[in-house]
C-alpha cells in the first residue's frame, strides 16, 4: 500500500511563508524520492488573517488540523498586533491543546567554520534539549492589579504539575538511552532559587533509577550557559522547564550558526505534532527572500522521522549537513544566500544523491 501523509501547513507572518514555501519544495522532492506522497493542507492564520477576519484559530479549523498526521508552521508574530495575542493564540493553542509536552531542540554543529567558539568541531557540539512546552510561566495563570496606576501589581505563576515533570523527564532519559556514545542526562534547572524546582531534583532522582545505563548529571541554568560557550561537549542531552529551555536553545543556535538552522519538534510521542524553526517571524527580513530556510528544512527532517519515514528525515538532514560541509552552504547569515536560492540548492542535491545510489 502506497504511504500517504496529511500535513497541515501554517505558514503564518513575516518570513514564514518564505521558508514554509522552501521547506515544501524540498519535501515534495524527497517525498518523490522515497515513494511516498504528502498532501499539505495550507490555512491562512496569522496577523495579515487576524487583521482582515478578526479571526486567530477558528475552533472548526482546529479540529481540521488536530486530524492530520503532522503540523508544519512557519512563524508567528507581527509588529502591528499586541504583543502576545497571535503567539498564545496559535502556537500555545496548538502546543497546549494537542498536549505537546515535548519541545525537542537538537544543538548540532554540521562544520566547524559555523560555530563562534574558538577551536570548537562539529563532535563538541552534538547535545539536545528536551524542553518541557506545557507548563511553567506559559500556562498562563496571571494578571494584574490596579493596571495602569502606580500602585499596579502585576502576576504570573511558574506551575509544575508531578504528571508533566516526569513524563518529560522520562522523554529525556529515553532520548539519552537511544543515543549514540556517552549517554549521559543532565538536569538544567534553578532549584536553589526557585524551590519549586524541587519538584524536578526529586522526579529526576526517582526516574533515573529506571535508567542505570544513562549517566545522570545537574547545571543551574545559570550554570548551564556558562558550560554551553566553555564546555559544549559535555552536554548530551539536557532537560528543562520551559522557560529555561526557551532561552538557552536561542543561545544553543548561536553555536552551531545561528537562529537559521535551529529546528525543533512539538511532540507527544505517538499523536499529531508540530514541527517549525526555533526562529520567530524576523519582520525585518519579511518579503526580502533573505532569510535561511534551512531550519524549517530541518524541522521537516524531524517531522518525516516522527511520521515513520525516518530514512527520508536522515537523507534530508545528511544533505544539509553535506552542502554545508562542502562549502557550497557558505554562511548562514541572513541575506549571504537568498533564502530560494537554499531550498533549491537542497533539493537539487537530494536528487544529484538519489541518482547517484541508483
Ligand atoms: N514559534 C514562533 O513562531 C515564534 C518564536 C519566537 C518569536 N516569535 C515572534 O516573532 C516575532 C519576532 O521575534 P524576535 O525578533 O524576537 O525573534 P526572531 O527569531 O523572529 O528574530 C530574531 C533575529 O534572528 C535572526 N533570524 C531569525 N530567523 C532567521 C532566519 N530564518 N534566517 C536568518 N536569520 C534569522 C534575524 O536576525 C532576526 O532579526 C515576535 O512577534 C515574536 O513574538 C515567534
Amino acid at each position: 500500500m502506497s504511504r500517504s501523509y496529511a500535513i497541515a501547513v501554517i505558514p503564518g507572518d513575516g518570513i514564514g511563508p518564505e521558508v514554509v514555501r522552501e521547506g515544501l519544495r524540498v519535501l515534495e522532492r524527497v517525498a518523490t524520492i522515497e515513494g511516498f506522497s504528502v498532501r499539505a493542507t495550507t490555512y491562512p492564520f496569522g496577523a495579515e488573517h487576524y487583521l482582515k477576519t478578526k479571526e486567530i484559530f477558528p475552533d472548526a479549523a482546529f479540529s481540521e488540523v488536530k486530524g492530520q498526521d503532522a503540523i508544519l508552521l512557519g512563524a508567528i508574530g507581527d509588529p502591528r498586533i499586541e504583543v502576545g495575542l497571535l503567539e498564545f493564540g496559535i502556537i500555545a493553542k496548538l502546543r497546549f491543546e494537542l498536549d505537546l509536552f515535548v519541545n525537542l531542540r537538537p544543538v548540532k554543529l554540521y562544520a566547524e567554520h559555523l560555530c563562534p567558539l574558538k577551536d570548537k568541531r562539529p563532535e563538541d557540539v552534538d547535545f539536545v534539549v528536551v524542553r518541557e512546552n506545557t507548563e511553567d510561566a506559559y500556562a498562563g495563570m496571571r494578571g494584574f492589579f490596579k493596571k495602569g496606576t502606580p500602585d499596579e501589581i502585576a502576576t504570573q505563576e511558574i506551575l509544575f504539575t508531578r504528571k508533566g515533570v516526569e513524563r518529560v523527564i522520562r522523554y529525556a532519559f529515553e532520548l539519552a538511552r537511544g543515543r549514540p556514545g556517552e549517554k549521559k542526562l543532565t538536569l538544567v534547572d534553578k532549584a536553589n532559587a526557585v524551590r519549586a524546582m524541587d519538584l524536578w531534583t526529586r522526579t529526576f532522582e526517582e526516574v533515573a533509577r529506571d535508567y542505570p545505563g544513562v549517566k545522570t548529571d545537574h547545571a543551574y541554568i545559570d550554570a548551564a550557559c556558562m558550560w554551553m560557550v566553555k564546555n559544549p561537549e559535555w552536554f548530551d542531552v539536557a532537560v528543562t522547564t520551559n522557560l529555561f529551555g526557551d532561552i538557552i536553545t536561542d543561545l544553543g543556535a548561536m553555536l552551531i550558526g545561528g537562529m537559521g538552522i535551529a529546528a525543533s519538534g512539538n511532540i507527544h510521542p505517538g499523536r499529531v505534532s508540530m514541527f517549525e524553526g526555533i526562529h520567530g517571524s524576523a519582520p525585518k527580513y519579511r518579503g526580502t527572500d533573505k532569510a535561511s530556510p534551512l531550519a524549517t528544512i530541518l524541522a521537516l527532517a524531524m517531522l518525516l522521522d516522527h511520521v515513520g519515514e525516518a530514512a527520508a528525515g536522515r537523507e534530508v538532514e545528511e544533505t544539509v549537513a553535506e552542502l554545508i560541509r562542502s562549502g557550497r552552504i557558505r554562511s548562514l547569515k541572513a541575506g549571504d544566500h537568498r533564502c530560494s536560492e537554499l531550498g533549491q540548492m537542497v533539493a537539487s542535491r537530494l536528487r544529484e544523491r538519489s541518482r547517484a545510489r541508483t
